[in-house]
């Protein structure tokens, strides 16, 4: 990857850990990587986790009181910013809570919920409005790569998500192919790249290339320590978005220095 993305890994909790085994669990990551001298300089990534709702609170505060160098983020965001919207989380509530990121577009809610291209915008568009910055999931099914190849349907839908932003938006593009989404499966660094430098492009079109050079491209599907390494050696594969390996917090914390095992 070029040297001014500072690399991102990603963990999406999905429905697991309660709000007390989020405080274990951040405190423990925080630890892990202290003990291997991991930094936030242009030689380290960037550590995000990306807890159920209930738990923000809770690692809000732990992470402030402690000081600890380890971002978060929230795994949806309602379109709205409030009103009569039951079951619905606001960005600005999750703005109060100091989240950074917020992950939208995620597979699981394109299919179990039925969030679609114009909604996923105006999720998009609610999570700039208040100052977080989107991680907009994109990625084919088998059935589309059968169909369409590769890269078709991962940038009709950045395009579909982004095309009503103007300037340089603040975002974060995860390509997540839907077969390697918890199959263990994971695409092939050579895939990962191809559809990352597509996205690239599609960005430079939207935006300029200014911005589609400094936008941070992740891989996400069965990302593991044993191959993160080899991913991240592709130039347009900025981090990753990790869901089952997040859970262990050695193995998600090998993953993040990634850095350390480049090379070998
Ligand atoms: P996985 O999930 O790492 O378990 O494949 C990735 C994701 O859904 O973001």
């Amino acid at each position: 990857m070029a040297v001014s993305r500072v690399p991102l890994i990603a963990g999406n909790w999905k429905m697991n850990l309660d709000h007390l085994q989020a405080i274990a669990t951040v405190q423990k990551l925080a630890w892990t990587l202290k003990d291997a001298n991991h930094d936030f300089d242009a030689k380290g990534s960037e550590v995000a986790v990306f807890p159920p709702f209930t738990d923000l609170r809770s690692v809000q505060t732990l992470v402030s009181a402690d000081k600890l160098d380890v971002v978060y983020g929230a795994q949806d965001v309602s379109e709205h910013d409030s009103g009569a919207y039951t079951g619905e989380i606001s960005g600005a509530f999750l703005k109060a809570l100091e989240c950074t990121y917020v992950i939208i577009g995620h597979s699981e809610r394109r299919t179990l919920h039925g969030e679609t291209d114009e909604q996923l915008a105006r999720k998009v568009a609610a999570a700039i409005r208040h100052g977080l910055v989107p991680v907009l999931c994109v990625g084919e099914t088998a059935e589309d790569l059968e169909q369409h190849g590769p890269s078709a349907v991962p940038v009709a839908q950045l395009r579909a998500a982004l095309e009503g932003l103007s300037g340089s938006p603040d975002i974060v593009v995860a390509y997540e192919p839907v077969w390697a989404i918890g199959s263990g499966q994971a695409a092939t660094p050579e895939q990962a790249e191809q559809v990352a430098a597509k996205l690239r492009e599609t960005l430079a079109e939207l935006f300029g290339q200014e911005t589609a050079d400094a936008t941070r491209i992740l891989y996400g599907g069965s990302v593991k320590a044993s191959n993160i390494a080899s991913l991240m050696r592709e130039p347009n594969v900025d981090g990753a978005l990790v869901g089952g390996a997040s859970l262990d917090v050695a193995e998600f914390a090998s993953i993040a220095r990634f850095q350390k095992h480049v090379g070998t």
